[in-house]
């Protein structure tokens, strides 16, 4: 089973602004199907509580801060996302909540593939034993 894992990404320091960037198949392990967004969460509301049967993401913290939560069927690993620089690299089959929302903080997150509520795992205990199949 793979592990998620923190990719930096390039930073151009700039006094007019700094600029970062991701290429596909390159900064991220993947090419991006689809783009979404997490915003406007009001205060102590948590995201996600589901894992994917095939899915990829990267996450990305592009302004604010929250921490992802993610469960491989065994161990629980909390990552805290604060800067637009580098973001959160998640395999497929990990459990995943997205909270600790800052007010004002805008999620980003790129997957490899569209929208398929069929790859959606929404109870724990099913997610659990499927991690164990593997
Ligand atoms: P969901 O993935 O459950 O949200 P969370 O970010 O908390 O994990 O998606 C919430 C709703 O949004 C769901 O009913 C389906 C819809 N949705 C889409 O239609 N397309 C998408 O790309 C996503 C991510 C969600």
């Amino acid at each position: 089973m793979e592990s998620p894992y923190i990719i930096q990404l390039p930073k151009f320091l700039d006094d007019r602004g700094n600029l970062s960037f991701i290429e596909e198949n390159n900064h991220i392990p993947f090419k991006i199907e689809r783009t979404y967004w997490i915003y406007d969460v009001p205060g102590g509301e948590r995201r996600g509580g589901h894992a994917y049967l095939s899915l990829q993401e990267f996450i990305v913290a592009l302004s604010g801060s929250f921490d992802v939560v993610l469960h491989d069927g065994d161990k629980e690993m909390r990552f805290s996302l604060n800067r637009s620089y580098y973001g959160l690299y998640v395999p497929k089959m990990m459990w995943r909540e997205i909270e600790n929302f800052s007010t004002n903080s805008l999620a980003l997150i790129l997957a490899d593939g569209k929208y398929d509520e069929q790859d959606y795992i929404r109870d724990f205990d099913r997610f659990v034993s499927k991690a164990h199949e593997q």
